[in-house]
């Protein structure tokens, strides 16, 4: 749990070097040390790229007199131009926004709650607003219960590896000696939206419920109601 590290940032300037993403979304935002080292990479390899940010709080969580985002604002003017935060929001207060206003993502980055079924619920409420063709996702977090016993959050651990439907990729830390950051490439060419939204739904039942979701996620899961074409 926290910032991603030296070995991980390596990782994700490989993954954007290699794929040139094009519009990127990050969905848990803290200080931004995470979105400015995506732009940093972005800006070496595809500089014409943009970056999203989500985050549930406008002040850090670990110092309320630290803004969320605070690390891009420090940097270039460049970076800042290729960025838009938003603040005091989840993914389903601004999907609607970001479908109207934003090119669908192909690079999507999920740092935020780490409690099962979080992350797998984020991931099924950005599917429609990925490319309809290939997109990245890449998870920070993922043996966070085994590496740090004190944070006992499974929700990420469930989703990476749970899923079937992609071809996946694990960043082996040397500190830990054990992988952090999972990558999972989605062809829905291949697995359909709708195939990855049944899996998905199917992992959330599996396991049991670290945090209660809010009443307007449970009605929508209920109806199925992701906006997949
Ligand atoms: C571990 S921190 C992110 C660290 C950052 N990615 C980095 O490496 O610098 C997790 C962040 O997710 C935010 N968060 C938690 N639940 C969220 C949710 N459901 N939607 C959006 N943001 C959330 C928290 O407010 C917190 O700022």
């Amino acid at each position: 749990m926290g910032a991603i590290s030296n070995e991980e940032i390596e990782c994700i300037e490989n993954i954007i070097e290699f794929n040139k993403p094009s519009n990127c979304l990050e969905i848990g935002v803290a200080s931004g040390w995470s979105s400015g080292q995506i732009l940093k990479s972005l800006q070496k390899f595809t500089p014409e790229s943009t970056l999203v940010g989500i985050d549930f709080l406008d002040y850090c969580y670990w110092d309320r007199t630290i803004p969320v985002g605070k690390y891009v604002h420090s940097l270039d003017y460049y970076y800042k131009e290729k960025y838009s935060l938003f603040t005091e929001h989840h993914i389903l207060s601004v999907k609607e926004h970001l479908e109207n206003h934003f090119e669908p993502f192909d690079f999507l980055f999920i740092d935020a709650n780490h409690k099962h079924p979080f992350p797998c619920v984020d991931l099924l409420f950005c599917l429609s607003i990925l490319k309809e063709t290939k997109a990245i996702v890449v998870l920070h977090d993922i043996n966070l219960p085994f590496i740090n016993p004190q944070f006992p959050s499974h929700g990420v651990n469930h989703l990476f590896y749970e899923l079937k439907d992609c071809m996946k990729f694990e960043s082996v830390s040397n500190e830990f000696k054990k992988s952090n950051l999972g990558v999972l490439f989605f062809d829905f060419d291949i697995y359909s939206k709708q195939e990855v939204a049944a899996q998905l739904e199917n992992i959330i039942k599996k396991f049991p419920i670290e945090a209660e979701l809010s009443q307007e996620y449970i009605d929508r899961i209920n109806r199925r109601d992701y906006g997949i074409k």
